[in-house]
């Protein structure tokens, strides 16, 4: 099976492509840019996969308030592009999205599972949404895999870092941080979630399914926890979210079962502390290898 990955130089992309059993076709946005979608069929006829999986994104949560267009172009007519083109060539559509589809209405306080009903507050939200809807709806035998917090050694392409990073950086600098409390949600290893996605393109599964560490915490509980592992005293603060003041809204809660990838016999993620531990274990060896 020859499976191609775009975003392959992105943090999931690059734990993804060496999981992945099968010849492996890594591209790029000079491969394939989801912004050109009238090229689209062309780049994909010329990597000629079997599976194409999208890991690449317009993820810029707080800029794509301001530049919605920018976040549809890639996460929704770009993917529409991708998903007409797959069914075309009869080639599988593997596509990522966020646990941002969900956090409208009332206060939620257990798991959400595949079926329940997505309300985004955001631009980048409801740009991913509309990037489910079409991959499914053009594409019908698409995979589409919701993950929450991604955290690899690869860093994050244009933000700089991932979060962990940017705590450990500015940590690191001897600056307070103020981290909001107020959001809970399961963030995850990238190598986890490359595990999963890996066992269900091995398995032909199509649909939505959700795929994160397991449990849930706030972004201060992750911060607290990457400074306890790390050994680091740092400066830290619980503030809630209008505090903080992003221009994007974030869910108050948007945690996501993994019931579904159990039932579908696949290992589901650690826990996120030893997650955590894990990722700060390879990240350390990284830097001293
Ligand atoms: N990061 C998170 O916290 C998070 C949370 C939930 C869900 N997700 C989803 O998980 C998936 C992977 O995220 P990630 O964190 O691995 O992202 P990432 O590290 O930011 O990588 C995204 C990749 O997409 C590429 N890309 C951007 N625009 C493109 C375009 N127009 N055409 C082709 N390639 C383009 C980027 O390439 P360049 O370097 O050239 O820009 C980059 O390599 C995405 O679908 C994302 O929405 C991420």
């Amino acid at each position: 099976m020859r499976i191609a990955v775009l975003g392959s130089a992105g943090q999931l992309g690059r734990d993804l492509c060496p999981r992945l059993a099968g010849e492996v076709v890594p591209l790029t946005r000079a491969d394939l840019d989801l912004g050109n979608t009238a090229g689209v069929p062309a780049a994909l006829a010329a990597a000629r996969p079997d599976v194409l999986v999208n890991c690449a994104a317009y993820n810029f949560v707080d800029k794509a308030e301001t530049e919605p267009e920018a976040a549809f172009a890639v996460n929704a007519w770009g993917v529409r592009a991708l998903a007409q083109a797959c069914a075309a060539a009869k080639v599988k559509l593997v596509h990522f999205s966020t646990d941002y589809v969900f956090g409208l209405g009332a206060a939620r306080t257990t798991p959400f599972t595949e079926g329940d009903a997505p309300g985004p507050v955001s631009a980048y939200g409801i740009s991913k949404l509309a990037g489910e809807y079409a991959a499914r709806t053009f594409a019908p035998d698409a995979l589409v895999i919701r993950t929450c917090g991604l955290y690899g050694v690869h860093g994050s392409g244009g933000k700089g870092g991932n979060f962990v990073e940017t705590m450990l950086r500015v940590a690191g600098q001897g600056k307070p941080l103020r981290v909001v409390a107020d959001q809970h949600c399961t963030p995850s290893y990238t190598v986890d979630v490359a595990t999963a996605t890996a066992a269900l393109i091995a398995r032909g599964a199509s649909g939505l399914f959700h795929v994160t560490s397991a449990g849930s915490c706030t972004w201060h509980d992750l911060a607290a926890e990457t400074f306890r592992l790390a050994g680091v005293a740092a400066d830290l603060t619980p503030i809630t979210s209008a505090q903080f003041g992003a221009p994007a809204r974030r869910p108050p809660f948007s945690v996501l079962s993994n019931a579904k990838l159990a039932a579908a016999g696949v290992a589901t993620p650690r826990e996120w502390r030893a997650a955590l531990a894990a990722y700060l274990a390879e990240r350390a060896a990284a830097r001293a290898g």
